[in-house]
């Protein structure tokens, strides 16, 4: 596909790396709509405040925007219970499917007003295929992303659906700051084959391949430093 003159809506397209993927639409020529539930204004790129658990906001926002070419979730949709499973609450763990319920609500939604020759990014994460300390509910919850993409890829086609699974990547996300901030990112990323945390724009590299290549779609591309493979 080409970028030029298309119209992509990113959800949680407003920090991290759902920003840059929208600064990166924007710079290949399309007319970019960031949604979050923050208030900010972006050089180029309109924004509008939508909740992807609001099925009704979003819907409101596909049909005026029907027709669309382009649509990327990297919305993080909700909280995160980050423990291990015997020390974990259980209604925390239910809430961590917050995410794949925004992913779920906004392809659903989505697709009747797209393109058919439009496609979808939704952002996943390494912990669907790699074991790491405390991340259980988050690696179950991408595990079932992953496979919603590939069953959503099958039933939409021939718009194409795929993702993209960051590794260890320094956003806004972590709340850290200072040396706590550099600590963390260098013991969580100290295994890797690369290692380092990523950058937004590393990953939204990834999410401008899977637009623009036209025969992608059910894949799931890994921009983790080999976190993966890493001990
Ligand atoms: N950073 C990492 O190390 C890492 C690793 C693996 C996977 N990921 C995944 O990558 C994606 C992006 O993460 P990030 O690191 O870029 O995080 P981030 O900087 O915190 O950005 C998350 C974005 O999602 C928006 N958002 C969250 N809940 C929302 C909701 N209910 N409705 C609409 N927008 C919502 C946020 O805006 P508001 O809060 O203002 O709504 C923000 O724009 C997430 O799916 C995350 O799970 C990240």
């Amino acid at each position: 596909m080409e970028i030029k003159g298309k119209k992509a809506i990113v959800l949680g397209g407003t920090s991290g790396i759902g920003l840059s993927i929208s600064e990166k639409l924007r710079d290949a020529g399309a007319q970019v709509i960031a949604g979050s539930r923050s208030q900010c204004e972006l050089p180029g790129i309109e924004t509008v405040y939508v909740d992807v658990q609001d099925r009704y906001a979003l819907s409101q926002l596909f049909e005026a925007n029907n027709g669309f070419d382009i649509l990327v979730n990297a919305a993080t949709g909700g909280p995160r219970e980050v423990k291990p499973l015997l020390e974990m609450d259980l209604d925390g763990f239910q809430g961590s499917f917050a995410k794949l319920w925004g992913y779920v609500n906004s392809v659903k939604l989505a697709a009747p007003h797209m393109a058919d020759n439009g496609c979808m990014v939704l952002v996943s994460g390494y912990p669907a295929r790699k074991w790491r300390p405390n991340m259980l509910a988050i690696g179950t919850v991408g595990g079932a992303v992953e496979t919603f993409i590939r069953h959503a890829a099958c039933e939409l086609a021939p718009i194409r659906v795929n993702g993209l699974a960051p590794g260890v990547i320094d956003t806004p996300m972590s709340p850290l700051e200072g040396d706590a901030r550099k600590a963390y990112y260098e013991n969580s990323t100290s295994n890797n084959l690369i290692p380092r945390a990523g950058t937004a724009e590393e990953c939204a590299l990834a999410a401008i391949f899977l637009i623009e290549n036209d025969f992608t779609t059910g894949t799931i591309v890994d921009v983790d430093g080999g976190g993966i493979l890493g001990g």
